[in-house]
């Protein structure tokens, strides 16, 4: 074993994907609640991505950032059209579309609002990235250790408390950087209030809202961005995992006016806004756009919460079910990597958000019967699991935002 010891894996080797359904050299199927981290929103091998990469391949597959080329134009105005934003930097993670907003953030509040040492606001609970800066943005503490020394310039406050965002308010802050649904963070959806309020102090205090959309983006929550549900408007968006259904991209997106403070010469990558990369998220933002799947996110999420709450509610193990679209956390009391791993040998793959939580991330293109069975098998493991019929659980809260 030749690679760093950076992930524990588990014990299947998948070698084929079609739709929600993974299958191993056997032969044998799973039915894949995680796509990757929340990325293959379309289902593993979509036509329409496979042919855009397959006609793509056969013509050109990079450029660097020298050049236009139409294929990123486009892009990048269907990413606008869908997000209302004014323009785009293209990267390859969502950690660099992090970094991207960061480094906008701090050259806005210098040239205009002439701040020296510019100052971020984030939260304990949240995720960001793995980089200095985005781990260091973070407010888990685990993804820090050992890797001092951090950069400066950050501000991690208590969640959704606006006295904690106004007090930390000085002449040296800039922005706001918050996930709505903290998704490594437990899938915790935030208060919908508290979002009104912090948008309207930003407002007022003309600092950048800068939503991290990395996990909630490209339809993951029932809307194209989390923010559309939240009805707020932000200054900055970042996004990556499903845009490429697959392929490795990101993007930060910005209102207009923040488009001259990154200019020629401010930021790149050389990978980003890769043809091949480009021609992915041009098709899944066309899919998106023509099959009106976002529009039935909800409606899936229902009968998923619906069904794992009558599955689950004889169990005092599990003490909480809730999300926002098809981004949707089970609490659990006990460890859940035990829970996680019954369920991929019973043909379910889920995911973890942190030691207590089930995290199931379908891909958007998930059916109605598909959801029953991942139901009837994450029941029946609990019921292996848990076992005995416990008290029922009095209540199973549900947290949608308006
Ligand atoms: C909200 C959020 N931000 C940023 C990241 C980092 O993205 P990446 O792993 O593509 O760098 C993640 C990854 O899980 C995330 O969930």
């Amino acid at each position: 074993m030749k690679l760093f010891p950076t992930y524990i894996r588990y014990d299947v080797e998948f070698e084929k994907g079609e739709g929600v359904w993974l299958t191993d050299r056997s032969g044998r199927r799973w039915l894949d609640f995680a796509s990757g981290i929340g990325v293959t929103g379309l289902g593993h091998n979509h036509p329409r991505v496979r042919a855009a990469l397959i006609r793509q391949a056969g013509q050109l597959w990079h450029l660097s950032n020298l050049f236009p080329h139409r294929l990123q134009e486009r892009v990048a105005e269907a990413l606008c059209r869908v997000s209302g934003m004014g323009a785009v930097f293209f990267c390859n993670s969502g950690a660099e579309a992090n970094e991207a907003a960061i480094k906008l953030a701090r050259r806005w509040a210098r040239e205009a609002k002439v701040i020296a040492e510019p100052q971020i606001l984030t939260f304990e609970g949240s995720f960001h990235g793995r980089t200095l800066a985005t781990l260091t943005a973070t407010g888990q503490e685990k993804v820090k250790r050992g890797f001092d020394p951090l950069p400066g310039g950050f501000r991690i406050l208590p969640p959704e408390n606006m006295d904690a965002v106004r007090e930390a308010t000085g002449a040296a802050t800039a922005a706001v950087l918050l996930e709505l649904v903290r998704g490594e963070g437990g899938v915790k959806p935030v208060d919908p209030g508290f979002v009104r309020e912090l948008a309207d102090w930003c407002r007022e205090k003309r600092l950048l809202l800068m939503v991290d959309e990395v996990q909630t983006g490209i339809g993951r929550t029932g809307a194209w961005f989390a923010f559309q549900r939240y009805g707020i408007t932000p200054d900055v968006i970042t996004t990556a995992k499903g845009l490429g259904n697959g392929f490795p991209v990101g993007a930060m997106l910005a209102r207009e006016e923040l488009k001259p403070h990154l200019g020629p010469g401010s930021h790149g990558t050389t990978f980003g806004g890769n043809l091949l990369a480009m021609a992915a998220a041009g098709a899944v933002l066309e899919e998106l756009e023509v099959s009106g799947l976002i529009g039935e996110v909800e409606a899936k999420s229902r009968l998923l919460r619906d069904g794992l709450r009558q599955v689950l509610s004889p169990y005092a193990e599990v003490i909480d079910v809730r999300g926002l679209g098809l981004m949707i956390g089970v609490e659990l009391t006990v460890p859940v990597q035990p829970f996680i791993r019954e369920l991929l040998h019973a043909g379910l793959v889920t995911l973890p958000a942190g030691e207590t939580v089930l995290r199931l991330l379908p891909p958007l293109v998930v059916g109605e019967t598909e959801i029953r069975q991942a139901v009837r098998i994450i029941g029946q493991v609990a019921e292996k699991r848990f076992g005995g019929k416990m008290e029922g659980l009095s209540e199973i809260r549900e947290v949608v935002a308006k």
